[in-house]
């Protein structure tokens, strides 16, 4: 069915009331339904006290499943169905029947967010090549919500911009890239059927993507007058009413609108929201969506060249929840794409809409993988500091895991102790330069520290830190990029504790202090090293990284 043919007849079933047997807005031909072990849950309209029977024809034979209409609205929970398809499901009242033809079962993904997420695939790097590519993927589906707001939740949507659709070119150049581009990269690895669902817009804060509910906890009810920050009114509309279809996991790009907005509380209202989208879900749909559902979220990439403000650096870091990277303890089952090295200085849709979501979707199907579907021994994080070791006149960072590394000047900063307040913002940042690295560890020159010491550390620290796939620290394999992080020697109120609290990423957490300490070795190997100023960049022995 062409797609505003569908719209039509949506717009008629939800004005015309006319008690017919329908299925909700958001269920539709070639659409996919949430593949086993969890179980699909099915809902529509009728008569109210109708008896409305549900079953599927296809490969695989279901029995039928059976309810009553209660207020207008009938629920049917369908028994395990395996990836595959197509069947035909049929809803019948002794009167009318409503038939869904083309129905794949696979893993259903919610896609949510701002104007990166809702960045289309005809506007992206090498867009005509991604779209001539969509004839290959008939088993990746697109379903996108139109742009509503609502002061109160609905349990339906108020309107469908691009119903469930076979991809097409024409179909993809109004879906949004990321979303797409997830879907058939993680259709390459499961090779089963993959459901996107797009609901998102351009502009719009975390407060109106969150229920009051999310909100409360984090001291944020107020609201603004603006449709796009008002709180809750897009959770309201286009959230909320997916709630009661079984969804396997969410993807969400946003954090731009809030870098001035409510930014310091970032860090709650991201994890609150996330932990409120699964609470919902999981109760919405009768306890099929997991409650602790895989959510992947891509951490804000560039906008301003030379800006010094920390409207981005603190809302990616407030992404991971102040820990620097995800899963962590109060954000578990999530990952993220880092992408704070993928600027695009000449972007036509502004620097803020960076054209390759090809990286960026790779990268959260890495995150996907490893946290969503349990892929062993996958690398799905760039390197993150584990100790840190101080000098006189070195920062050794050593890392979680085996990096490459480019010189920098200017990426990494220190702050040093004579400055009150270290880290914070009036704080006075210096470049440390990177002058070795190992295997695993980045060595910097504090030495402009001196007389006092380095108090606090930060890496990337800047709204474009770095040139495209050009900043200093990525894993071994040069695929990901370090997360910036910041580091402080002196938490409020305490002394000489060098204290960041670690979190594994199978979500147990532990507290750690970073043996930042003056290394004798350190020095003495410099010693060695001296009048060596040509290889200044010389690898350091691996001896050092094995002193712990
Ligand atoms: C589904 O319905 C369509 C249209 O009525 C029909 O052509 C098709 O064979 C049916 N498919 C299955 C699997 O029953
Ligand atoms: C819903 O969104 C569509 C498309 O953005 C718009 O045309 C329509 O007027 C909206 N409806 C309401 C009730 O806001
Ligand atoms: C919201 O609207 C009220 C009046 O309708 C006005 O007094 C207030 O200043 C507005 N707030 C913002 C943030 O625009
Ligand atoms: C969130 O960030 C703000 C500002 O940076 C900070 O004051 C606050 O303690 C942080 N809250 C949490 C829960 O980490
Ligand atoms: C665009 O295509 C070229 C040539 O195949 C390739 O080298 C480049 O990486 C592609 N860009 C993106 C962002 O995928
Ligand atoms: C470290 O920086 C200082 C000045 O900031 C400079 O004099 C010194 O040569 C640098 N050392 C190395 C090893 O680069
Ligand atoms: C979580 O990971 C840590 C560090 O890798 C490990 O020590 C711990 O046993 C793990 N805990 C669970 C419950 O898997």
């Amino acid at each position: 069915m062409a797609p505003f043919t569908a719209v039509v007849l949506l717009l008629a079933a939800l004005r015309g009331c006319d008690g017919n047997l329908r299925f909700a807005s958001y269920y539709g031909d070639d659409m996919v339904l949430q593949k086993a072990p969890q179980r699909a849950v099915l809902w529509g309209y009728a008569p109210a006290g109708a008896t409305v029977t549900v079953f599927l024809s296809g490969p695989v034979k279901q029995k039928r499943a059976c309810t009553s209409a209660t207020q207008g609205i009938w629920r049917v929970l369908l028994d395990p169905v395996d990836a595959g398809g197509p069947y035909n499901v049929t809803a019948s009242t002794p009167s009318s029947t409503a038939v869904l033809t083309d129905v794949l079962f696979g893993d259903i993904w919610l896609c949510g967010g701002q104007s990166n997420m809702y960045f289309k695939t005809s506007q992206v790097f090498n867009a005509s090549e991604e779209l001539a590519l969509s004839a290959k993927y008939p088993h990746v589906r697109t379903f996108m919500a139109a742009l509503n707001s609502s002061e109160t939740e609905l349990i339906d949507l108020i309107q469908v911009e691009l119903p469930w659709s076979v991809p097409s070119a024409r179909i993809l150049s109004e879906f949004s890239a990321v979303c797409w581009l997830f879907g058939r990269y993680m259709f390459e690895k499961l090779k089963y059927p993959i459901g996107l669902v797009e609901s998102c817009w351009g502009g719009t804060s975390v407060e109106a993507w969150s229920s009051p509910r999310a909100l409360k906890q984090c001291g944020l009810q107020q609201t603004e007058n603006s449709t796009k920050e008002k709180s809750s009114v897009l959770w309201n509309a286009m959230i909320h009413p997916f709630r009661t279809m079984t969804i396997y996991g969410a993807i969400w790009y946003q954090g731009e609108a809030n870098a001035d907005y409510n930014k310091n509380k970032y860090n709650c209202s991201f994890p609150a929201m996330i932990d409120d989208w699964r609470m919902a879900f999981h109760s919405g749909s009768g306890g099929q969506t997991a409650d602790d559902f895989p959510f992947g979220f891509v951490q804000l990439c560039t906008n301003n060249k030379g800006a010094t403000d920390d409207g981005f650096p603190d809302i990616r870091w407030h992404q991971t929840a102040d820990v620097g990277f995800v899963p962590n303890y109060p954000m578990k089952k999530t990952f993220m794409a880092v992408t704070l090295d993928l600027p695009d200085e000449a972007s036509p849709y502004g620097t803020i809409h960076p054209r390759d979501k090809q990286d960026v979707a790779y990268r959260l199907t890495l995150g996907a993988r490893a946290v969503a579907y349990g892929e062993p021994d996958l690398l799905f994080r760039g390197p993150f500091p584990q100790l840190i070791w101080a000098s006189e006149t070195f920062v050794e960072i050593n890392y979680d895991q085996l990096v490459s590394v480019r010189p920098s000047k200017d990426v990494f900063e220190v702050c040093c102790s004579v400055v009150t307040a270290p880290g914070g913002s009036s704080s006075r940042w210096v470049p440390a330069a990177v002058v070795a690295w190992s295997a695993s560890a980045v060595r910097l020159n504090a030495s402009s520290c001196q007389p006092s010491e380095v108090a606090a550390l930060r890496y990337a620290w800047k709204d474009w830190p770095c040139g495209v796939k050009a900043c200093p620290v990525y894993t071994a394999n040069g695929v990901l990029p370090a997360p910036p992080f910041i580091v402080q020697k002196y938490e409020a109120g305490k002394r000489n504790i060098w204290k960041t609290k670690v979190v594994n990423w199978n979500g147990t957490s532990e507290r750690r202090t970073p043996r930042w300490r003056s290394a004798d070795l350190l020095q003495a190997q410099s010693q060695t090293k001296d009048g060596d100023e040509e290889s200044s960049m010389t690898l350091i022995s691996s001896r050092v990284t094995n002193i712990v």
